[in-house]
């Protein structure tokens, strides 16, 4: 065998010690946990054979607590570059067999090395996190590196989408990475989250909870809402994660990515034409309206389980990314509290900084009302949704389909907040409030004054009616061009993407600033 021979052998050796990370014994332990390894999970993940991993062969450097004795290859954290269909992203995936996935300070410029790599090259990234934090043996040193992760998290921040998987335990600090990201999915019963375990929180406070109920994958998904995504386990969650990439671009400089469909765009639906019930208390499913009116039926939601009174995800719409923003009538009548606020909020201001236009339907009560709410911060809370839509220059198209009342009206992506296309469906109501609020305000003295049971509910009826009559209806709307036009319903499909095709070469400014201050 020549030299250079036996070099490639040691090499192809070297490489197959690394692979193996903290060895066979926590490889097998890993798997007894019902969890996959950092390698198994980007070799899901990627396209097949695409993974160029990187610093292979790093190893720690830290001399204390007997540290010196042992220097595993890689260091707790496999990265690299990938494809996903075809598409770059850069990844790290935490590797448990290693310290536990625990973060060494190289293993943070591990990191951070993939994390620039990603923003010069305008690629994703995605973080596969399964760590028990700081590396306890290396102190300060620890800390220090979570703090260069943080500060590029929130450099790349609207450049480059940031994609965060949970796949083990990520507690203390270290949930800050995760939660300065895009989007955190979480996989059920394996994965968790919290800033102290069970253990402290008993010793602080005296409760007593589980490691489910503190920070597991359903409580963040449907409680916090720091989890987008629950995953029923590993496999499920990579899937989710390359479907959610499909609808994004690789930075914020490219427009979202379009996908040829079959679905014709004329398609019309006449079912939409008899989804609203008669009387206005009474709830229809909007994600029929949604599927009804996306390419292929094919809706992607984003935080499912949490605050499910406003429904947010990704579609197409004639082969174009886009985000959808809908009241969900059927869950407290739609109405906006703090949480459905904020997760619209968010996810408006994401698919800002990525150009994926916006389309909002809309049928919306108002906001809800009493103390815990406003001790809450309603207020603050609805101002975000209502500055995200403000601030949002991508393409704007609205439906309003029934309700659209008072404050909820402006938020909801209305036309002086640069609303580009309002739609209005003929049963829209576009007004400070309801017949029924309104006529109790105008006429609460009148109602008063009239004893006789019979004659009050006459005189409401009819003050109703004549406020109906005058407000609950879009052509005021429309009369005044606060709307573009009133559709038929079963049309909506067709017209909005008309008004996408309308808005594609949009563009629009912001006045130049240092950076804005949402009312966070
Ligand atoms: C060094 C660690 C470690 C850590 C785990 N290990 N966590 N080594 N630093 N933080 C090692 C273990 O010693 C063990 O090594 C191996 O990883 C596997 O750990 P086990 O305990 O055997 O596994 P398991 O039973 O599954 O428990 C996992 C765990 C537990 C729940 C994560 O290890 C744990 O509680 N670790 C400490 C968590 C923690 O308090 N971290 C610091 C948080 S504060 P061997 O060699 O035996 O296999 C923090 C601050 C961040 O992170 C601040 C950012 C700003």
């Amino acid at each position: 065998m020549s030299i250079q021979q036996e070099k490639i052998k040691e090499l192809v050796a070297r490489r197959e010690k690394a692979r193996l990370g903290g060895g066979e014994k926590r490889i097998a332990a890993q798997h007894e946990k019902g969890k996959l390894t950092a390698r198994e999970r980007l070799a899901i993940l990627l396209d097949p054979d695409s993974l160029e991993e990187f610093d292979m062969f790093v190893q720690h450097r830290c001399t204390n607590f007997g540290m010196d004795a042992s220097h595993p290859d890689g260091d707790g954290v496999v990265t690299g570059r990938g494809t996903i269909d075809g598409r770059t992203v850069f990844v790290f995936a935490q590797d448990f067999t290693v310290s536990g996935g625990s973060l060494s300070k190289t293993m943070s410029e591990k990191i951070c090395k993939v994390m620039d790599m990603a923003v010069q090259a305008g690629a994703p990234v995605i973080g596969l996190n399964d760590s028990g934090g700081a590396r306890i043996q290396e102190g300060i040193d620890a800390l220090a590196g979570y703090g260069e992760i943080f500060e590029r998290n929130i450099l790349a921040s609207g450049v480059v989408p940031q994609i965060s998987g949970i796949f083990g335990p990520c507690a203390g600090g270290a949930v800050y990475s995760p939660a300065l990201t895009d989007f955190t999915l979480m996989v059920k019963n394996t994965s968790y989250m919290f800033l102290t375990g069970p253990a402290v929180v008993k010793s602080v406070t005296g409760e007593e909870v589980s490691q489910e109920d503190l920070g597991g994958a359903l409580v963040h998904a449907s409680k916090s809402g720091v989890a987008q995504f629950a995953a029923e386990n590993e496999e499920e969650g990579l899937a989710t994660i390359k479907r959610l990439l499909s609808f994004l671009p690789q930075n914020n400089l490219e427009t979202a990515p379009a996908r040829p469909t079959s679905d014709p765009v004329g398609r019309t639906d006449d079912a939409l034409n008899e989804i609203i019930p008669d009387n206005p208390n009474k709830a229809y499913d909007m994600y029929a309206v949604v599927r009804s009116i996306v390419d292929d039926g094919d809706f992607f939601e984003v935080h499912k389980d949490f605050a499910k009174n406003i429904i947010v995800g990704f579609a197409h719409m004639g082969g174009r990314s886009v985000g959808v923003v809908a009241n969900q009538p059927r869950i407290l009548a739609g109405v906006l509290d703090i949480a459905a606020s904020r997760k619209a909020a968010r996810f408006v201001r994401f698919c800002d900084a990525f150009n994926i236009p916006l389309v909002t339907l809309v049928d919306v009560p108002g906001f809800l009302c009493g103390t815990q709410q406003e001790y809450g911060a309603i207020i603050s809370n609805g101002a975000k949704l209502l500055y995200a839509y403000g601030e949002a220059t991508v393409p704007k198209v609205t439906v309003t389909l029934r309700k659209s009342y008072g404050g909820a009206h402006i938020v909801m992506s209305c036309k002086q907040l640069r609303g580009d296309i309002n739609y209005a469906w003929p049963t829209a109501n576009i007004a400070v409030m309801g017949a029924d609020g309104a006529v109790g305000i105008l006429y609460g003295k009148e109602l008063k004054a009239e004893t006789d049971p019979e004659k009050q509910a006459q005189l409401r009826e009819e003050k109703k009616k004549e406020y109906d009559d005058l407000f609950c209806n879009p052509y005021q709307a429309a009369q005044k061009g606060y709307i573009e036009d009133v559709i038929e319903p079963r049309n909506t499909r067709f017209r909005v993407i008309r008004a996408l095709e309308a808005l594609q070469n949009k563009r629009q400014d912001i006045p130049a600033k240092k950076h804005d201050n949402l009312p966070l």
